[in-house]
């Protein structure tokens, strides 16, 4: 069965959460590991990453007991989490109410909300949304790292953050990450395949503009005899030589490390002037935007990346009867 999920709340209102309708029931899981996973996500921890000061500590709502101090059980109620905002500082975008960040969301927000819409720090469009992504995403890569099978993203490349901040700019970078541990036989074709929905989860990952598995994009301009991986035994096991595939072939697992990268777009809000519009006066204007800022999005997005994949793998072994 699906998770049935939704994330809810904005990054300057009270709280963000997430809610699954259709968690599995009876899997414990560590709040003290679950949150030092968050803190890898958390604001406000070093330079070139924004200086919001949360403590991103998650209150279950429903769909957990308290197993023993340090050990929470799902009951298989609806699972639903929050997260308060702490330190949202509504001023720092007083000057942007008409004039839509380049970059950001708010101006494809006020075309299909209206003004209501375009609500301040990126409403519902904000990173501050992969708060409870990482939690719902911290609770699945417990439960697969209990089943053998680990999810994890590292940089594979990146802008210098530092410098960029200094001249008020921002930079993007790219995320290498890996599924290890996932038997063969894992997905199935079209929509419901192992790339289509990692795809679409990773997707859903506010910046992330390039998603690519195995050789990707570099794929185009192999040959075949090149691109295939060639089949061959290993200590009575199916493995390939090379994985050009990404561990996927017709959208089910091969066997081997599931990899892909993801890129991810120059933060939006910089401080350099940059060209928009006055949405009520409709007239150019400048804007420069003030308030605290990643300078790279890369660093805090490394768990939101995991977060995503382990959620997609959880829920695919789930349907299929495999937990
Ligand atoms: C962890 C994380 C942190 C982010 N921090 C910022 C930020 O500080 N400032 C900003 O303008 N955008 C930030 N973003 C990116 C915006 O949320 C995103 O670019 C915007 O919602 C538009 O969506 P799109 O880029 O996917 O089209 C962040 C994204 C993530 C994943």
């Amino acid at each position: 069965m699906s998770f049935n999920i939704v994330y809810f709340g904005t990054s300057h209102g009270p709280e963000v959460g997430v809610r699954a309708q259709d968690f599995i029931a009876g899997e414990e899981f560590s709040i003290s590991k679950l949150q030092r996973f968050l803190d890898r996500r958390r604001p406000g921890t070093s330079d070139g990453v924004s200086a919001r000061k949360e403590s991103d500590i998650p209150e279950f709502r429903s769909g957990v007991t308290k197993k023993d101090g340090d050990t929470l059980v799902t009951t298989g109620e609806i699972l639903e989490a929050v997260i308060k905002n702490e330190d949202a500082n509504e001023k720092d975008y007083e000057d942007l109410k008409y004039t839509p960040r380049p970059g950001h969301a708010d101006y494809t927000a006020f075309v299909k909300y209206g003004e209501i819409g375009m609500t301040t720090g990126g409403g519902q469009f904000s990173g501050r949304l992969t708060a409870p992504l990482c939690v719902l995403g911290g609770i699945c890569l417990q439960a697969l790292e209990k089943r053998g099978i680990t999810i994890t993203a590292v940089t594979d490349a990146m802008g210098d953050a530092e410098h960029a901040k200094a001249e008020g700019d921002s930079v993007g970078g790219i995320v290498k990450a890996e599924i290890r541990g996932l038997p063969a036989g894992v997905g199935g074709p079209f929509d419901g395949g192992l790339e289509s929905r990692l795809a679409s989860a990773l997707f859903a990952i506010p910046a992330v503009k390039g998603v690519e598995f195995g050789a990707g994009f570099a794929a185009a301009a192999m040959k075949g005899s090149e691109s295939n991986d060639p089949f061959a035994f290993e200590d009575g096991r199916v493995i390939t030589k090379t994985n050009n595939c990404g561990g996927i072939l017709g959208g089910i697992s091969t066997g081997m490390p599931v990899t892909f990268r993801v890129a991810f777009k120059p933060t939006p809000s910089i401080a350099l002037p940059q060209q928009t519009i006055n949405l009520k006066t409709n007239e150019e204007t400048t804007i420069t935007v003030k308030g605290r800022h990643d300078a790279c999005i890369v660093p805090r997005a490394l768990p939101a990346v995991e977060a995503a994949a382990a959620i997609v793998i959880l829920e695919i072994l789930n349907e299929e009867n495999r937990l």
